[in-house]
């Protein structure tokens, strides 16, 4: 019986608890996280902004210091920010140290994945130094603890630059 006790949490780690709350256990976080650098960081500088964000970095909310800008895919900028995001909408926030830095210093990015997270959203989150090296990704704690701030509103995007 001990035994058991001893075996079971493993067990359970290894089959990632399957309840249908927990992250897809079958995505390889690493591997996706890099190909979103690619798909996402190196392609906003062509996507959209929504609402009253500009080019200009403007004081973030959740990174007190920071200033940011944000990038919508087509996806997000067709979705209405009511309802649901569709699978595979994505945004990108870039991080300066200043208003009139140039370069960035870090990104986060935040990507729909149908299936892989429905506790939060189904939302992929990661942040990149500006490096590409990836400082956390894939189901968040601290990425989805804010964002859930508007999780019934706007599916946790916040989707405006802070007022
Ligand atoms: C303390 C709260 C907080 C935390 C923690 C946080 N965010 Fe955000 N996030 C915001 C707010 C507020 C905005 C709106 C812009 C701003 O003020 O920076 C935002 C905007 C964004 C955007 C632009 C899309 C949108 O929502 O409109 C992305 C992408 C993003 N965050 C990703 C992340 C990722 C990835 C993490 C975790 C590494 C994270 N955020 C952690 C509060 C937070």
């Amino acid at each position: 019986m001990t035994r058991l006790l001893v075996l079971f949490p493993v067990l359970c780690l290894v089959a990632a608890c399957a309840d249908g709350t927990d992250p897809d256990a079958t995505l390889d976080v690493d591997a996706f996280a890099a190909d979103l650098w690619d798909d996402a960081v190196g392609a906003y500088p062509g996507w959209s902004q929504r609402g009253a964000w500009t080019t200009t970095p403007v004081p973030s909310q959740s990174h007190a210091g920071d200033h940011v800008v944000a990038w919508y895919d087509d996806a997000m900028i067709a979705w209405d920010l009511q309802g649901t995001a569709p699978d595979g909408a994505t945004a990108v926030k870039v991080h300066y140290d200043s208003a009139t830095a140039t370069e960035p210093k870090a990104y986060t990015v935040m990507t729909k994945v149908d299936g892989f997270d429905a506790e939060h959203g189904d939302w992929f989150w990661a942040r990149y130094e500006a490096d590409g090296s990836v400082t956390v990704a894939g189901s968040v704690g601290a990425c989805t603890g804010c964002h859930g701030a508007v999780s019934d509103t706007s599916d946790w995007v916040y989707g405006e630059p802070p007022a």
